[in-house]
């Protein structure tokens, strides 16, 4: 596989291309993510349950939220489902493409008001926390994103989630990760081709499987994620000072990481 780096012989990682995020990528989100992301309606459906869950423990009435890489405010994305799901919540989204960020506020604001708020900024830079968004947050929740940080960004950006969490907080995302083994890596990684293969109608696809794949693989480098293990996942949150930090729930290439500041 291409796109698997091998970290002892290549250069560190530059972090997801922004520029993937604008056009058809912004229009036909849902429908594109639909054949990307497998069980992505779970996904948003259980951190929004974990952010309800916590509502309640820590009797949080208007819980503040920042969405890390909010997308355009469709159905299928998480900011979405906690407006919806999460009474009386502020939900404050961040996003690198200015496209999104329209798209959200055109979507959300008119359905929830003052609940929801959105700035363009890009986390792979270290003015990341500009003033509109350095605050302190019950909740700093992401989905499908932080695969895009890049090496050097990534423990820094993990602290400074960590500073940006009132106490007793919770950060809660998930991202994309690929096994160690690179046999089990390569199993996954066709799992995952195959998955969007099935769901595409016979007519929008290449007969022949391969041929798919190689097309797949070609889009799939433009975005560059930053494809790492769980367990490194884990060390970098823990290094960040959380509490406590695990994996919650899991699917081939992607995983709900929880840790509780
Ligand atoms: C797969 S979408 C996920 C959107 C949304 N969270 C959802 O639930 O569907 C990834 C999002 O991350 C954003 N993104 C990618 N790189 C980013 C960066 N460096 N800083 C901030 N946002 C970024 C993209 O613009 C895009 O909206």
């Amino acid at each position: 596989m291409e796109n698997r780096r091998n970290n002892s012989q290549q250069a560190s990682h530059p972090g997801g291309d922004t520029q993937f995020w604008q056009d058809e990528r912004v229009q036909k989100y849902d429908y594109q993510q639909q054949l990307l992301s497998e069980k992505k309606e779970d996904v948003q459906a259980n951190i929004t349950r974990i952010v309800n869950y916590f509502c309640q423990l820590h009797s949080i009435g208007e819980p503040k939220i920042l969405d890390v890489g909010c997308g355009p405010g469709t159905p299928m994305t998480l900011s979405s489902y906690i407006l919806d799901r999460v009474p009386r919540s502020i939900l404050v989204g961040v996003d690198s493409s200015e496209q999104m960020v329209e798209a959200a506020k055109g979507i959300l604001v008119p359905k929830y008001g003052n609940r929801f708020s959105s700035f363009v900024s890009d986390f792979n830079s270290d003015s990341f926390w500009m003033p509109e968004i350095d605050s302190k947050y019950d909740f700093i929740v992401s989905s499908g994103t932080l695969h895009y940080l890049s090496d050097k960004r990534t423990l820094p950006f993990m602290k400074e989630i960590f500073n940006h969490i009132k106490d007793r907080g919770v950060f809660v995302s998930c991202m994309g990760s690929h096994p160690t083994i690179q046999e089990i890596a390569e199993m996954v990684h066709l799992f995952r081709v195959e998955f969007t293969y099935n769901q595409l109608e016979e007519e929008k696809r290449p007969r022949e499987f391969p041929e798919f794949k190689k097309i797949f693989e070609e889009t799939d480098r433009k975005a560059n994620v930053n494809w790492r293990s769980s367990k490194d996942w884990l060390g970098a949150i823990q290094s960040a000072g959380f509490r406590k930090v695990d994996i919650v729930w899991h699917l081939w290439v992607r995983s709900i990481y929880l840790a509780l500041a």
